[in-house]
This record gives C-alpha cells, sequence and structure tokens, in this order.
C-alpha cells in the first residue's frame, strides 16, 4: 500500500481538488507507478484529517479521469499499463512456500555445520509471529532493554538450565545476533582496558578468527588433541573453547580437562568463552551440561538457534557474570540498541509453547539417521579413513590417510553435492590431513551413493 505525501491548504478550500490534484501530479511524474494501490479511503481521510467523503470525491475524480482504477473488493490502484481502465486481478494471498532459488543477493551459506534449511519450521514460526503481531502492545515494538526483551531472557533462562544445566538468570542472559555477535562484544568489552591475550583452539573455526581479532584479542592457539584442549600449554587472559563438541574435530573435553581448565581460569582470575554452538544435537552420548554450569562466575556461554532453527536468524545469547553482562548491555546500547524485536518475540513464545522442543526432538531424529547413513557408508567404502566425532553435531570429522590431498578430497565432495571443508586452514599447529563433512544437508538415501562417486574419483583406476 502506498504512502502518500500529500499536501493540501485548508485556508483554500476545496480540499477534493487539491487530493486529486496532488494524486493527478504524482502519477504522471512517476511517484506513483501504475498498478500501485492507494489506501483505504477512511485510512488516508483520518491521515489528512479530513472528512471520508472528501477523499471519496478526489478519488472518484481521478476514476472518472482514468488514473485510477477502482474495484470492489481489492481497493483502488494507479491504473496499470496494460490496461485500459481495467484493473489487474487483484493478488490472493498464498500460503507461504518454500523458495528454492537464491534471491537476487549473494548467498553465503553451505557451510558444513549448517542445518537442513528445508526443515526450518516455517508454518509454526509463522504462527508465533502472527501471535506476536496480534498480541504485542505496540509499545512493545519501541526501542527496549538493549540486553533483549524480558518475555525471551526469561524463557532461555529456564531452557539453558533444564537442558543444558546452565547457572543463568534471565538479568544475566543478553540476546545477541547469533555466537559471532556474543563474542564480539565480549571480548569488546574484555579488551577495552587492556590488551586482551585469547588462547584459542588448534584447529578451531577459522571464520572466527578475523571477528576476534576485530574485537581486540590477540590469539594464542593451543592444540587440541583426544581429550580436547591441551589444558596444561594454556596461556593468555582468556580463553574460547567449544567444550561439548570441539570445532572441528568433534571430541569432547573430557573431564580430567573440564576440572583443570576450571583450576586454570580461577588461579589466574581468567575468563573462559564458552562457545555451544551445537549441544541441541546430541546422539549417542548422555548430555554433557556446559561448563558455565560449573563455575558462572568465571565462565561465559555463548549459543545461537543456527543450529535448531536457522542461522538467517541471527538470533543468540551470552549468559555472563553479573559485571559483564551489564557491561555487554551497556556497550549494545552504544553500539547499536539492540536486536530485533519481533523475532525476539517469537522465539519466547515458540519456546514457552513447547514449538522448539518438538522442532528439536523431531530434527535430532532425522540428522541421527543421515548421520548413520554417511558413517556406515564411509566405513563400507572408504575404510582407511578415520571418521571422528561422530556423538554430536551436524558434521563429522574425516581424517584422512596421509598424503591424501585435503582440498582435492574437498572438491570432489562439493561436486557430488557434499558440504565439506578442509581442516588445513583451520591450524596452526601441524596435523593429518582431514575434511570436515557436514551430513544435515544429506538425505539418508543419498549418502551410499556419494560416498561411492567419492571413493571412485579418488581412485579413478
Ligand atoms: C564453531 C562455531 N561456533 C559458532 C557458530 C554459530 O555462529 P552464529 O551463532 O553466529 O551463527 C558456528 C557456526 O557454524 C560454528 O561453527
Amino acid at each position: 500500500m502506498a504512502d502518500l505525501h500529500i499536501q493540501i491548504d485548508r485556508e483554500k478550500g476545496g480540499i477534493a481538488g487539491q487530493i486529486a490534484a496532488e494524486l493527478r501530479d504524482s502519477i504522471r511524474g512517476g511517484r506513483l507507478a501504475p498498478g500501485t494501490r492507494l489506501p483505504a479511503t477512511r485510512d488516508l481521510a483520518t491521515d489528512l484529517q479530513v472528512s471520508r467523503g472528501v477523499v471519496v470525491e478526489a478519488y472518484e475524480q481521478l476514476v472518472a479521469e482514468g488514473f485510477l482504477v477502482s474495484r470492489v473488493g481489492a481497493g483502488t490502484q494507479v491504473t496499470p499499463k496494460n490496461s485500459a481502465g481495467t484493473a489487474r486481478r487483484p493478488k490472493v494471498a498464498a500460503r507461504p512456500r518454500p523458495v528454492r532459488r537464491a534471491l537476487g543477493s549473494p548467498y553465503y551459506g553451505h557451510r558444513p555445520t549448517s542445518p537442513d534449511l528445508g526443515h526450518f519450521p516455517r508454518e509454526r514460526w509463522l504462527a508465533a509471529v502472527r501471535h506476536v503481531l496480534t498480541t504485542v502492545p505496540s509499545d512493545a515494538l519501541d526501542y527496549g532493554d538493549p540486553g533483549g526483551v524480558a518475555e525471551l531472557r526469561e524463557e532461555l533462562a529456564g531452557y539453558l538450565r533444564r537442558v543444558r544445566a546452565a547457572d543463568v538468570r534471565p538479568e544475566n542472559l543478553m540476546i545477541v545476533g547469533g555466537v559471532a555477535q556474543g563474542l564480539s562484544l565480549v571480548l569488546h568489552v574484555l579488551s577495552q582496558h587492556r590488551a586482551l591475550r585469547l588462547a584459542v583452539e588448534d584447529p578451531t573455526s577459522h571464520r572466527q578468527v578475523p571477528l576476534l581479532r576485530r574485537a581486540g584479542a590477540h590469539l594464542v592457539p593451543v592444540p587440541v588433541d583426544e581429550e580436547g584442549l591441551e589444558v596444561r600449554r594454556l596461556s593468555g587472559d582468556a580463553v574460547l573453547v567449544t567444550p561439548a563438541h570441539q570445532f572441528p574435530t568433534g571430541v569432547v573435553l573430557s573431564p580430567p580437562r573440564r576440572a583443570a581448565l576450571m583450576e586454570w581460569a580461577y588461579a589466574g582470575n581468567r575468563t573462559i568463552l564458552e562457545d555451544d554452538y551445537d549441544a541441541e544435537f546430541r546422539f549417542d552420548r548422555d548430555p554433557v551440561g556446559c561448563l558455565q554450569g560449573l563455575a558462572p562466575d568465571r565462565v561465559v556461554l555463548c549459543g545461537s538457534v543456527s543450529k535448531a532453527l536457522a542461522p538467517g536468524l541471527r538470533l543468540g545469547w551470552v549468559a555472563a557474570p553479573p559485571d559483564l553482562a551489564e557491561a555487554i548491555r551497556r556497550a549494545r546500547g552504544e553500539l547499536d540498541l539492540g536486536s530485533p524485536v519481533i523475532e525476539q518475540y517469537a522465539l519466547a513464545h515458540f519456546l514457552r509453547t513447547g514449538g522448539y522442543d518438538k522442532h528439536l526432538r523431531r530434527m535430532r531424529r532425522e540428522y541421527r539417521r543421515r548421520r548413520d547413513a554417511l558413517v556406515a557408508a564411509l566405513a563400507e567404502e572408504l575404510p582407511k579413513i578415520q571418521v571422528k566425532g561422530i556423538d554430536a553435531g551436524l558434521h563429522v570429522y574425516l581424517e584422512l590417510p596421509g598424503g591424501w590431498d585435503e582440498q582435492e578430497v574437498v572438491r570432489i565432495a562439493q561436486t557430488l553435492g557434499v558440504s565439506a571443508e578442509p581442516v588445513g586452514p583451520m591450524r596452526e599447529f601441524p596435523g593429518p590431513p582431514a575434511v570436515v563433512v557436514g551430513f544435515a544437508r544429506l538425505p539418508a538415501h543419498k549418502a551410499a551413493e556419494a560416498v561411492r562417486g567419492l571413493k571412485v574419483r579418488l581412485s579413478p583406476a
């Protein structure tokens, strides 16, 4: 519906004529394009503070002149180009349908760690957004608490306590635009008054490296072995870890290492940043609680809905000790005034009504099937590859036999439609060749064929 800018001079009189003249000029000048729908007469009358009859008169005049067309039930629109005075058929509102092709803007997706977005719960999300738009008061759409909508912080705190054994209260939970923004904000605050040396796992998510540096951290790589981060080799003022499912190796931080990590943090008044990026998808092991639940005064927990729902929602959270949480809120208030509120209310509703849990249960079953099919096919066709990190998450870590070329394996996998990434660029310390392969978008019935294709292309003889 066009938002019209119409100026009228009340002193002059002939208001209907003035409105008609303004609209006529706008149509002639191209500011109102053919086919543009005009506001309902009642709405425009309210906007202009005139009686509805005046607007009706103006519209009727322009219909008579052929500038506008009007149909019962379809409202009034600027005469479309292809019509000799007859309006185009009004479009019927359709149910949301997935757009399979990428839209006009560049599309950066298809990471091995991305979920199957074809399973995004469109209908239920739409219902949540509809619920929000029909129930929240208008004031809720104003600038709000830069730390996030209170209802969402309340729901999320309950969810994280229940599912991740986190020790979190709504006031210590800040809503952010994903783990990425959460880490940026935390590091921004921690490095404000000093040079911050941040230990990072090696190998690590190389995509995060630029944002960590940009936020002011000097990175200190620390190797990861079969038990996770080698804590005895740690140095720095803070550490960034993925304890539940190390990225990319998939190793779970062992209980002795968890204890040693806590000790390190307490001994030097250091901060642990816990990236809990794919904790919802745990297949074979009992759930591993987050570190934050053990040491809420030392650990900052970062998570998001990127794996559970969609990365494009850019919705995440940071649970931090009270002072740091407050500093993050302040920083957010100074930097960009917070995250979009309609999505926050929608997620709160989705959590409260059980939609989030239900979706996770369904996806966990589906992803487990896909993972099992991929792992079985690899064991059958390419037994020389060591498959690791399969207990959780949406990717597996494939350690390749010595001498294999990571880039070549990734290239072939991608031509077969399998999402893969080389591990080489993710490490500073040397290690065996390895690739990360995502299974979230590889349907179980296609896994065997894909792996056979990989085998044939790797050994053409
Ligand atoms: C290691 C790691 N952390 C975090 C994330 C999620 O980031 P965000 O929540 O900003 O989408 C990802 C996404 O792939 C990841 O691989």
